[in-house]
């Protein structure tokens, strides 16, 4: 194999393809999904209109609204086979396995899995987005021993998200608090589970082994698994008067501290402001404003000794933390939030693919016989 170049490990800067969908600019620290700002979307939009926006590339009329909402609607309820299959899952399992295995049963039960037409990937884009909440929610209940909560179809996305989860009417603050994390963690360009997602594609596979494969990504701790892993952090260290020190610790023995650092941002997440004051809102409504003394107290250390700032994660965490959901389901809820930036984008390699398949330069032995 000729290489052209020389060697990028992790693809660092390279330019892979084109994209429509979303602009990630370090630059401006700025992010526009089809031109809007994340920000004024996530102040001025709902979850619905932003979904609608990524997969069609522009805002939804009242009309498309409505007709897409009530498709949402009526595919939220969970399908007794999916059901049985992850109340099979040991409890111990990590619910992105969940996640994984309910998005490999939906796709061997849909009926145009083998269907790559736009209208069936549009159709089984929205299939999945409307029934992931259900999937997490049950997860969240059955490892708490509570009973199954139905969907309800008087119930936006999201307040119908917390009522499944919590089997009560989440207050406005909180729903509007989880909307905007459902707007913010919805796409962003080529991060590792939306390329893995787009690999697959690449060879005319299907949408499901896409998103199965774009879950597992998400798994790991450099990538969403981080939300998960900053609450850990947190309650490792337990109040802001130890932060200093654990840090100190953590970085003589050289750990990644989590929520930290971007691949590509680097003079700070163009998303963290907006989920920070999403965090203000409601360390306001609980009242438990101690969360916010070793937030600013990490971060500000952080500054001082590595320069490197929060990701989207670091806000994130905490936030869903106060909502009351489990540890474990955080990288859940951004799985069920990016399934629309990874269709989108699954939709979008399809329409102009080309097989990904990068060379390496090889520095195995040397040619040698078998004796
Ligand atoms: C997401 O790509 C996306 O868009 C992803 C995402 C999305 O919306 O899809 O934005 C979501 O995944 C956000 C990132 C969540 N991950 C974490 O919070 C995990 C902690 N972060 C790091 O692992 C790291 O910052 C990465 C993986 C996010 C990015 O790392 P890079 O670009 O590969 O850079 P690097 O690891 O080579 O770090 C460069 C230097 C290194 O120091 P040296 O070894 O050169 O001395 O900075 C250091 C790193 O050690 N560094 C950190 C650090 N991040 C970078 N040191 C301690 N803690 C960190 N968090």
């Amino acid at each position: 194999e000729t290489p052209t170049s020389e060697i990028r490990k992790g693809l660092a800067g390279v330019v892979a393809d084109h994209s429509a969908i979303s602009k990630v600019n370090p630059e401006t620290n700025s992010l526009l999904y089809r031109g809007y700002p994340v920000q004024d979307l996530a102040a001025r939009a709902s979850f619905e209109e932003v979904a609608y926006l990524l997969w069609h590339g522009d805002l939804p009329t009242s009309d498309q609204l409505e007709e897409q909402t009530k498709a949402e609607r009526a595919a939220r309820a969970l399908p007794e086979n999916v059901k049985a299959a992850i109340l099979e899952l040991p409890a111990g399992c990590h619910p992105m396995d969940v996640c994984r295995t309910a998005v490999s049963q939906l796709g061997a039960h849909d009926p145009q899995a083998e269907d790559s037409s736009p209208e069936a990937e549009l159709a089984k884009a929205l299939r999945l987005w409307a029934v992931m909440p259900a999937v997490v929610a049950l997860d969240q209940r059955r490892r708490r021993g509570q009973e199954i909560v139905p969907p309800r179809d008087d119930l936006g996305y999201s307040a119908n998200f917390l009522w499944m989860t919590f089997g009560e009417e989440a207050e406005p603050a909180v729903v509007k608090a989880f909307e905007a994390s459902m707007v913010l963690y919805a796409e962003h360009s080529f991060n590792a589970s939306t390329f893995t997602a787009r690999v697959i594609t690449s060879t005319l596979s299907d949408l499901h082994s896409a998103v199965t494969g774009a879950i597992g990504a998400l798994k790991g701790p450099l990538h969403g698994g981080a939300n998960e892993a900053v609450q850990e952090t947190f309650e490792e260290i337990g109040t802001a008067d130890k932060a200093v020190a654990w840090l100190d610790e953590a970085l003589a023995s050289k750990r990644k501290i989590m929520g930290f650092g971007h691949r590509v941002y680097k003079k700070g997440d163009s998303r963290v402001p907006t989920m920070r004051a999403v965090l203000g809102d409601l360390v306001e409504h609980y009242g438990e404003t101690e969360v916010l003394d070793l937030y600013d107290t990490l971060e500000q250390a952080m500054g001082e000794r590595k320069g490197i700032k929060p990701n989207l994660d670091y806000p994130a965490g905490p936030a869903y933390h106060l909502m009351g959901f489990d540890t474990n389901i955080f990288t859940p809820l951004f799985v069920a939030s990016r399934i629309t930036g990874w269709t989108a984008h699954i939709m979008e390699q399809r329409a102009s693919n080309a097989l990904i398949r990068p060379v390496c330069e090889y520095n195995g032995p040397d040619e040698r016989q078998v004796p």
